[in-house]
């Protein structure tokens, strides 16, 4: 196994969008997952902490303050998620479109008496959007004990879905401490705020906190919030970040605010993170309609990438899979191949899945053979991802992208690969021209024929294990 990240990678935590599933194997999802959130503060996307089992090491979770999406907790059976640092869940995403929050199925392993029986959750004080979701976790014993009215201020009843507590929940005298201590810890910042508080430090009027707080606060000023309710503009909290142009009342004009700055999630940005692309006020990864990419290459190599109105109709691209006229298809097939037919760049992505080779009796479309293949040799850009974990067994590499130069991964295959390459017989990855991945995690994984390979841009890349310095790796059996 194989995973490597982009160098810049780690400016940005991103999150993922797995849900339950287990897109390699179970050692390569908890290495994964410490590839993600090492380092990591403010999580861009969803948390997901799924499939762990044993008594793995996670105090790399440790860091995590801010959380973007949702906080999945499902399909593990470790005995605590040690998230003590999490304050703030935005909810800007939901799970099964209603939960900001969600621990379920949480097995109890009847062998080795392992199972989640603490929800370390002691700073978790705002809520913003979406309910929370509590079910099937038969050792977790106190979720009850937490005052979910003060961390989820606009609860609707229905959005709260909290399990009894287990029949056979015997705290140990040590675990029993470390829920009254988590208890006093949490202090409330909501419940009993004198009236007209949105937050607060305490009861007295005088404890409330800035608007612009969310969590709960240190003081009364917009500097003093745990959390932003809105933007993070280097500390101070704000309902907007600094615009690209300010009103001057002098010559009764706008002009170009040389202070503007970027909403990239809940953050302030002078400049948009590396592989997104600036628009007007905000840091996007897709350009939206009527709008084209643009990308200009400085002096000092750097590229700059961003999105600029069309004059009239936007050049026509070709798209892949996820955009345009392939939003919605998941695969590529005989059915969509032609549509990739002499393009260079690719605003999309491109899977092989074991359906891509099957015959299809609905369409009446054969699978894809050598000649469709071939098809894509013109391609130089992907724009999204690409991700291979079915190929006809005649064919001994990827040749056929031999001319892809750059990956950009703005779109990532469950939200965590840029590039995958699973369970094929090829020989060797035959990706020649292969010279960036500019985001997400590349995973070559169980490709029992593939021995040594020099074409991956290494350079740029930062891997994770079996990675030896030189030009060549070892897969390991
Ligand atoms: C999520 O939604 C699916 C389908 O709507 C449903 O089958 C499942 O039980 C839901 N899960 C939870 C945790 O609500
Ligand atoms: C705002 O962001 C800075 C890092 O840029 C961080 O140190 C600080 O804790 C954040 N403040 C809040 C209230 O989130
Ligand atoms: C390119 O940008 C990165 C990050 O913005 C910076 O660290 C690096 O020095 C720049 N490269 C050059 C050649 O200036
Ligand atoms: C399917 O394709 C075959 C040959 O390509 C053709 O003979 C047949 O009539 C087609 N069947 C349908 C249902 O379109
Ligand atoms: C590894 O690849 C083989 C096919 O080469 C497949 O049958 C097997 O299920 C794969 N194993 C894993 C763990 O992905």
């Amino acid at each position: 196994m194989l995973m490597c990240a982009s160098l810049f990678y780690f400016s940005v935590c991103l999150g993922t969008d797995m849900k339950l599933a287990l897109p390699s194997s179970l050692e390569n999802h908890y290495e994964m997952l410490r590839l993600l959130y090492t380092g990591c503060q403010v999580v861009h996307g969803n948390l997901e902490i799924t499939h762990l089992q044993g008594n793995p090491d996670l105090s790399f979770l440790q860091g995590i303050v801010e959380v973007q999406g949702y906080v999945l907790i499902a399909h593990v059976s470790v005995r605590s998620v040690p998230l003590d640092n999490l304050r703030i869940i935005r909810g800007s995403q939901l799970y099964n479109s209603s939960y900001a929050l969600a621990v379920h199925n949480n097995i109890h392993h009847s062998l080795t008496e392992l199972g989640l029986r603490e929800l370390h959750l002691k700073s978790l004080t705002e809520i913003l959007l979406g309910g929370v979701y509590i079910w099937e976790n038969p050792l977790l014993c106190f979720p009850q004990k937490i005052n979910w009215e003060d961390t989820v201020t606009k609860i609707e009843n229905k959005l709260l879905h909290l399990q009894d507590i287990p029949k056979n929940c015997e705290l140990t005298s040590r675990e029993l401490y470390h829920h009254t201590s988590d208890c006093l810890l949490r202090h409330l910042t909501f419940v009993l705020c004198s009236s007209g508080c949105l937050r607060c430090k305490g009861p007295k009027p005088n404890d409330c906190c800035h608007v612009e707080c969310a969590a709960g606060c240190t003081g009364p000023k917009d500097t003093d919030c745990l959390a932003c309710r809105h933007f993070n503009d280097s500390g101070t909290c704000k309902d907007n970040c600094p615009p690209p142009s300010i009103y001057d009342p002098n010559t009764f004009q706008s002009k170009p605010n040389k202070d503007k700055k970027f909403n990239f999630g809940a953050t302030c940005v002078k400049q948009c993170p590396h592989n997104y692309l600036a628009m007007e006020v905000a840091c996007t990864m897709v350009c939206p309609k009527a709008n084209k990419e643009v990308i200009t290459v400085k002096p000092d190599g750097n590229e700059t990438q961003k999105c600029e109105k069309c004059e009239g109709e936007c050049p026509k691209v070709c798209y892949g899979l996820g955009m345009g006229s392939l939003q919605g298809v998941s695969v590529v097939d005989a059915t969509n191949i032609g549509t990739f037919v002499g393009c260079k760049k690719i605003y999309g992505s491109l899977a092989f899945l074991s359906d891509s080779f099957k015959v299809n009796a609905a369409t009446n479309s054969s699978g894809l053979q050598l000649s469709d293949l071939e098809k894509l040799k013109t391609i130089e850009e992907i724009t999204g991802y690409l991700y291979i974990d079915a190929w006809p067994d005649y064919l001994l590499d990827l040749n056929v992208f031999e001319n892809l130069k750059v990956i950009r991964g703005r779109m990532l295959y469950k939200g965590v690969f840029s590039l995958g390459v699973q369970s094929l017989q090829i020989e060797s990855l035959g990706l020649r021209s292969l010279r960036s991945v500019s985001g997400g995690i590349v995973l070559i994984h169980n490709n029992s024929r593939l021995c040594y390979t020099s074409s991956l841009p290494w350079n740029l890349l930062y891997c994770y294990k079996y990675f030896k310095m030189n030009t060549y790796w070892a897969e390991a059996a």
